[in-house]
């Protein structure tokens, strides 16, 4: 078994078992729409015979975006969704293709609306009433349903790296309303959006799966157990879990870190390359969390990039070990959008170098994409 073997996400089938993980793009226009130079980079992506591609982080609305041009899905914009799934289901119709769905809450850019569901955080952030987190919740069912509509295959609930989903999570969350303080409040919003939106889907084997940060590195961060503790403690990332498969999602994503706060731990990079260990440590956990219920949810990894020519290694290992279901590639994705085609026919391999130029191109607010392959 290796990640060339077939599998199934909610009865789905994977040609393989590599995922492209979502790498925010900052290239639409007119107000979150996809571009050209959007489509383009999905297009790439559907002739490298991914898996599964999971598309880059799209807000709910245009006053939650963390990227200047970031995609939105709403009304305005679904037809240029529709047209970026058709293309890319045009070049290849095996891929399963998932929309990343998200918030960006404390993560806002200055020109999108910086709030937070955490009391105590500085003036910056408008502190969200509990009738906002309600209205916040009726954007992600509406974006959810549009992803249907637009023909994707699936979503992802963005519930990682600090974003409005991992704020809900995390202990920090004291809110005294019913979205804060219990674990059962903070994770009110996933059991809410996911049930409402089963109710309403109308594709049969829809995705419905969540990126998670098991540990975000931060004093009462996810990954910790009270609002005052910074060391790692899964006990509630476990409970998390366990509640995605009973909400009956297919998969979670798992990751870690805050990009910007805890970056190394999210993306390790060259000088802090054995960070990877991590992120197989939480898949195999989740596997281990998931098999003692039985559950057919699947796991999906992260962090593969850094080991460059040795990630197909680990990546089979990790598979063959039953520690993951699927393995993910960020910045490689971005480095080579062909490399599991590649891989398969034995073809040369652009690497990523891990030279964080993808971050910064992001952090500047310019379009992404690799700064040595671009030009591909
Ligand atoms: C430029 C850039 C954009 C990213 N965009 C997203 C995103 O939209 N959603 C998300 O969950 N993670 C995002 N990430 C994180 C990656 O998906 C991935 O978790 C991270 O790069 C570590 O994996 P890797 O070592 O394979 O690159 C991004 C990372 C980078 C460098």
């Amino acid at each position: 078994m290796n990640v060339f073997t077939k599998s199934k996400i909610a009865n789905l089938n994977t040609v393989n078992k590599l995922v492209s993980q979502p790498m925010e793009g900052n290239d639409a226009v007119n107000s979150g729409k996809p571009s050209e130079k959007t489509i383009n980079r999905y297009k790439k992506l559907a002739h490298g015979n991914w898996g599964v591609v999971i598309a880059e982080a799209i807000s709910v609305s245009t006053t939650s975006l963390a990227r200047i041009n970031g995609l939105v899905l709403n009304e305005q914009n679904l037809d240029k969704f529709k047209e970026l799934v058709d293309e890319f289901k045009k070049i290849n119709n095996e891929t399963v293709l998932i929309f990343q769905i998200t918030h960006a809450g404390m993560k806002s850019g200055c020109f999108s609306e910086k709030v937070t569901l955490c009391p105590g955080q500085n003036d910056e952030y408008r502190y969200l009433s509990t009738e906002d987190v309600e209205r916040i919740k009726q954007d992600f069912i509406n974006s959810i349903l549009l992803a249907e509509k637009a023909g994707a295959d699936g979503i992802d609930l963005k519930m990682c790296h600090g974003y409005f989903g991992a704020e809900m999570l995390r202990p920090m969350n004291t809110r005294n309303d019913k979205w804060g303080g219990s674990l059962e409040n903070r994770t009110r919003f996933l059991s809410e959006t996911i049930s409402e939106v089963k109710s309403k889907l109308n594709t049969p084997n829809f995705i419905l799966g969540s990126r998670i940060s098991m540990y975000e590195a931060i004093r009462g961060g996810c990954g910790t157990i009270a609002p005052d503790d910074i060391t790692e403690d899964l006990t509630d990332q476990a409970k998390i879990i366990k509640l995605m498969s009973s909400l009956g999602m297919d998969y979670v994503n798992v990751s870690a870190g805050i990009p910007g706060v805890t970056s190394e731990i999210t993306r390790p990079t060259n000088g802090s390359k054995n960070l990877y260990l991590n992120h197989f440590r939480y898949t195999k956990y989740t596997k281990e969390i998931l098999g003692k219920i039985n559950s057919e949810m699947k796991v999906i990894g992260s962090a593969y990039s850094v080991l460059k020519e040795k990630a197909i290694y680990f990546a089979n290992e990790n598979i063959e070990k039953k520690y993951t279901d699927f393995v993910g590639f960020g910045r490689q994705s971005f480095a080579d959008p062909l490399y599991p085609k590649k891989l398969a026919n034995n073809e040369k391999i652009n690497f990523c170098s891990v030279c964080s130029g993808c971050s910064k191109l992001m952090v500047k607010q310019l379009n992404t994409g690799c700064i040595i392959y671009d030009n591909y």
